[in-house]
């Protein structure tokens, strides 16, 4: 059964038939095409185009269709799109009245609002993921705290940093995914129906009915913009790729560390794989997919936002095209996301090698030429002196800062004295970072007690 034909003295080829078919994946659709149907049903009898008997009727054969598409029984096949095939199985359950249901509707606005519900449904479950993982990295953070690892500018090595601070600064990433996915959800939550194939209809249907029945809090503006509009889509994709690039820096990360030559951080045995020819790999795959997935929700974004850039208003078949890459893009950062928070919540830091590491490389240089500035040094000059203090300890085979003597220092810059080695300690080069945001002990405590207030109230409220 066709939702058209009666204008067609030909049938439709089969190829075509095949090219336009959208119900190979727009069945994913079915549970929020027969919601939406169950309210546009009650509007319609609300405006007595269905009789209190017929609106009875639909609404338990949508019920029974409900029913089995959880069992899996729903007879799809054949159809052109979802939408097709739920009003094919109402006309042939219940005849006359089922075919009423085209009344004051087009699949133009039905396809927007099931699209909308599924990815406000998708929002709250990412959001939901992002919160386990948000809790990993505070659990993480709170039981290093104390552990140094060599910060890095350019991979190289650049001023020690708490690790916790440095796990800090994935809970913020993930903060402003959560948030992101929250604003994209509430910009989500407006109801198409009504706004028939782009014109509004011409029946006085109660769309704040048909929007609360189905499931959302406000309705659209303008109709031509509801048919038409895909901001909501872009919106979602935009939050899952940038969520997916923080979680593929984080996995650029595993994949260094996991490298024995940093060897500061072990995946749990179960959550790496082996090789085909060499026994003695345990490799970072997920890491890894992680990255290469990122790429791929990446391309999401561009294709959906090349496909609408060329389309007039209102409604054009181009616009079929959202949904794999949509459906593909909340599939994979689900995954992706549960298992970031797995893996990480099994994986081992080796707080000996962190320490090691940065040790070497001079990153308390800084503080060399910091505290030349507390004695009275512009800083200018106090750069070029520890500068000049790192040049003499690579000639003498890379010894470290703190092995050289007061007088070869002096002869650099004569105001250092015997307190300078007591600022160059890794500690203290930590400790003295003591300003909000910083990496001292005592401010990212204050920093982990600020994220765990947030992910308990702010959190718990976005993801309600
Ligand atoms: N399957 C279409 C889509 O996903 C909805 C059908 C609209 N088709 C039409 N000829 N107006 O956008």
């Amino acid at each position: 059964m066709k939702l058209w034909g009666g204008r067609f003295g030909k049938e439709t080829e089969d190829i075509v038939h095949r090219f336009t078919s959208s119900l190979s994946f727009d069945r994913r659709l079915a549970r929020q095409d027969l919601r939406v149907t169950e309210a546009h049903a009650l509007a319609l009898r609300e405006c007595g185009i269905l009789s209190p008997d017929e609106y009875q009727r639909v609404l338990s054969a949508l019920r029974d269709m409900g029913r089995e598409l959880e069992e899996g029984s729903f007879p799809i096949g054949g159809d052109e799109d979802i939408h097709s095939a739920v009003e094919r199985v109402l006309v042939e359950r219940l005849g006359e009245t089922g075919a009423k249901l085209r009344t004051a509707r087009s699949r133009n606005d039905q396809v927007a609002a099931d699209l909308r519900l599924y990815l406000m449904e998708e929002a709250a479950e990412v959001m939901h993921r992002l919160t386990d993982l948000m809790e990993v990295f505070l659990d993480l953070a709170e039981e290093h705290l104390g552990v140094i690892m060599p910060g890095f500018t350019h991979l190289q090595p650049a001023q020690p940093v708490l690790l916790s601070h440095h796990l800090l600064a994935y809970f913020e990433m993930f903060k402003r995914d959560l948030e992101r996915f929250a604003q994209a959800r509430s910009r989500m939550d407006r109801c198409p129906l009504g706004s028939g194939a782009l014109a509004g209809v011409g029946f006085p249907l109660d769309r704040w009915l048909l929007a609360e029945e189905s499931g959302f809090g406000g309705i659209t503006a303008n109709s031509v913009d509801a048919v038409s509009d895909r901001d909501f889509a872009a919106d979602f994709l935009y939050a899952a790729a940038l969520t997916s690039v923080h979680l593929s820096r984080l996995a650029e990360e595993i994949v260094m560390w996991m490298n024995p030559r940093f060897g500061f951080l072990r995946l749990d045995e179960a959550y790496t794989t082996g090789s085909s020819i060499m026994p003695q790999k345990a490799n970072p795959d997920l890491a890894e997919l992680i990255r290469g997935k990122a790429g791929r929700m990446v391309g999401h974004l561009v294709s959906l936002l090349v496909m609408l850039k060329g389309q007039p208003l209102a409604y054009n078949r181009d616009l079929q095209e959202d949904k794999e890459g949509v459906f593909d893009a909340a599939e994979q950062l689900r995954s992706m996301l549960e298992i970031t928070a797995a893996a990480m919540r099994t994986a081992e830091f080796d707080r000996e090698r962190m320490l090691e590491a940065a040790a070497e490389g001079y990153l308390n240089a800084t503080d060399l030429a910091d505290y030349l500035v507390g004695k009275g040094v512009p800083f200018l000059r106090a750069h070029e002196a520890a500068g000049k203090a790192v040049r003499m300890c690579l000639d003498r085979g890379g010894i470290p800062l703190e092995e050289l003597s007061l007088e070869d220092l002096r002869a650099l810059e004569p105001s250092f004295e015997e307190d300078v080695y007591s600022c160059l300690s890794l500690q203290e080069c930590v400790k003295a970072r003591d300003l909000p945001g910083g990496t001292s002990p005592g401010r990212v405590e204050e920093a982990l007690r600020e994220a765990r207030d947030w992910l308990e109230a702010e959190g718990r409220r976005l993801t309600r």
